[in-house]
């Protein structure tokens, strides 16, 4: 095991999440633990993270100083390089040239043992305000970049590693193979962790805080809510009742698919309520987008209470939320990006305590987890859908007769593109109805029908997306098709515009 020390940096599970790769269990801990509690852990390895202040911020974060005398290896990074300098008689001080981005080091010392068999120049990514300008006594220095002479710094002896880049993100280029030295070679870790354990600590630990209690787990049919449900069915089995909200505006066979994998399959015990005429009929005359997403919003928000209501004893609310769901919201320590709604928003006369087995975890690890857990790859690999469904894909007013259509033409859609074997490659597809009619002819008659535009990006997290390059003739099979199969559609159009300045959803 390998702990790693929350300074506060946007990347500091990331950190976590590269070590568990290696198959070495790996989690993040407050700055503040204490060198007892540390020997209890008895990690192979400390990770001191990056973050955003300056060791000499008033209120700086900052570490128990006797952990510099258990004989455990430490890697600082950034921060952490620059508190573990000051700590042991370094000097820390403002950089006269900021370094942000793609950064280029060079290799001084090629023992260094976080550097074995790398070349003597590399790509890191750096991203700080402050730099070690003294190294303390017994360190050497072990990179240097033209703005950051202490790149990299290691005292062999007592193996303890600086560097100031962050080796845990893509665009460091050897970031994998710096990270693995100090694991194994300094730490002398064994890879003996996979996700199955991972599965039966959560089960161990979920058993213990719930003991003979009731657990509500709202089910959206998205990733992250239909792992937690296979999770915690598999922990506590007939304590957990998962309610779920069928709007109307799923998606085709979307309700069935997500009944028959849990409840069928797994024998989850899940609530449906098939609540589509009142969303439907609270949306009806209703235009405007922000408005729209704001009843969807309170419905489902009032058709869960009513149904939470009706159960008694229910004690904890289980939640899908993911590590980025949290540190994007903001931590004691993370900065706030954004709030999530499951993060921020919860409805305030819910008064439970709340179970988040996720929430350590990135989207890729959570699919591999329901893998394991027994969902089907079709459902753990769905892409992203909306929480307003097919109801900001209807624009203007929603009817049933127009949801039919987005309905009926996003299924041919992604009928076209699995068989084109894109699913995976393309990040979201869907079908839009934006409500006028133009002039067609069809067999010898004149037609006055809806257009359907299909949208389909690629994007890495969807802040921002490009449209996606599919081949003319998969493009000209999904065109011919709607046309075809789907009633009252004449017309197709492909949206070529990218986020920003569009954004993927048109409403
Ligand atoms: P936009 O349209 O904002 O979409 O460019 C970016 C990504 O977010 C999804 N999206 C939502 N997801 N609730 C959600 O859970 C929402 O209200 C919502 N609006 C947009 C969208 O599908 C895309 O993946």
């Amino acid at each position: 095991k390998i702990i790693v020390l929350d300074y506060g940096s946007q990347y500091n599970q990331l950190i976590t999440r590269r070590i568990r790769e290696f198959g070495i269990y790996s989690e993040l801990k407050p700055h503040t633990i204490t060198a007892d509690e540390v020997r209890k852990i008895a990690p192979k390895g400390i990770i001191f993270s990056g973050g955003p202040n300056s060791v000499y911020d008033k209120g700086a974060l900052g570490v128990d100083d006797e952990l510099f005398e258990l004989g455990i290896p430490i890697l600082g990074v950034c921060y952490g390089m620059q508190l573990m300098a000051q700590r042991l008689g370094g000097d820390v001080e403002p950089a006269s040239n900021r370094e942000y981005g793609k950064t280029e080091i060079t290799v001084t010392d090629p023992t260094a043992a976080v550097f074995k068999d790398l070349p003597a120049t590399q790509t890191v990514w750096m991203s700080h305000g402050d730099l070690v300008q003294k190294a303390p006594a017994g360190f050497r220095v072990t990179a240097t970049s033209k703005n950051c002479p202490i790149s990299a710094m290691d005292d062999d002896e007592r193996k303890f590693y600086g560097i100031q880049f962050h080796a845990e993100v893509q665009n460091t280029q050897y970031g994998h193979e710096i990270l693995h030295h100090f694991a194994f070679d300094v730490c002398g870790a064994t890879a003996n962790w996979n996700m199955g354990d991972f599965i039966d600590d959560q089960i161990d630990s979920i058993r213990e805080e719930v003991g003979d209690k009731q657990v509500l787990l709202g089910l959206s049919g998205g990733v992250d809510s239909s792992v937690v449900a296979a999770l915690l069915n598999k922990a506590i089995g007939d304590q957990l009742t998962c309610i779920f909200v069928d709007h109307g505006l799923l998606r085709k066979n979307e309700a069935d698919q997500v009944m028959e994998s849990l409840n069928g399959r797994l024998g989850v015990k899940i609530i449906k309520v098939d609540a589509a005429d009142r969303f439907l009929g609270d949306l009806a005359g209703v235009t405007d987008p922000e408005q729209k997403r704001k009843i969807i919003g309170r419905d489902f928000i009032e058709v869960f209470n009513d149904e939470a209501r009706k159960l008694h004893g229910i004690e904890y609310l289980a939640q899908g939320t993911l590590y980025t769901d949290v540190v994007e919201s903001g931590t004691d320590t993370a900065q706030t990006i954004k709030s999530h709604h499951n993060v921020g928003g919860l409805p305030k006369d819910l008064q439970f305590k709340l179970i988040e087995p996720l929430n350590k975890l990135f989207k890729d690890e959570a699919r591999e987890l329901g893998e394991r857990l027994g969902l089907p790859h079709d459902l753990v690999w769905r892409q992203p859908f909306p929480g307003p469904g097919l109801g900001i894909r209807v624009l203007g007013e929603v009817t049933r007769e127009k949801l039919e259509i987005v309905r009926d033409s996003d299924w041919v859609l992604r009928d076209e593109i699995a068989k084109a074997g894109l699913q995976e490659e393309i990040w979201q597809y869907f079908t839009v109805l934006p409500g006028f009619r133009s002039v067609g002819v069809m067999g010898d008659g004149r037609t006055y029908d809806y257009t359907i535009a299909v949208r389909a990006i690629t994007s890495i997290d969807g802040m921002t997306a490009d449209f996606a390059r599919i081949d003319w003739n998969v493009l000209q099979k999904i065109s011919a098709r709607i046309v075809n199969e789907v009633a009252h559609v004449n017309r197709v159009v492909y949206d070529i515009t990218s986020k920003p300045p569009a954004t993927v959803e048109w409403e």
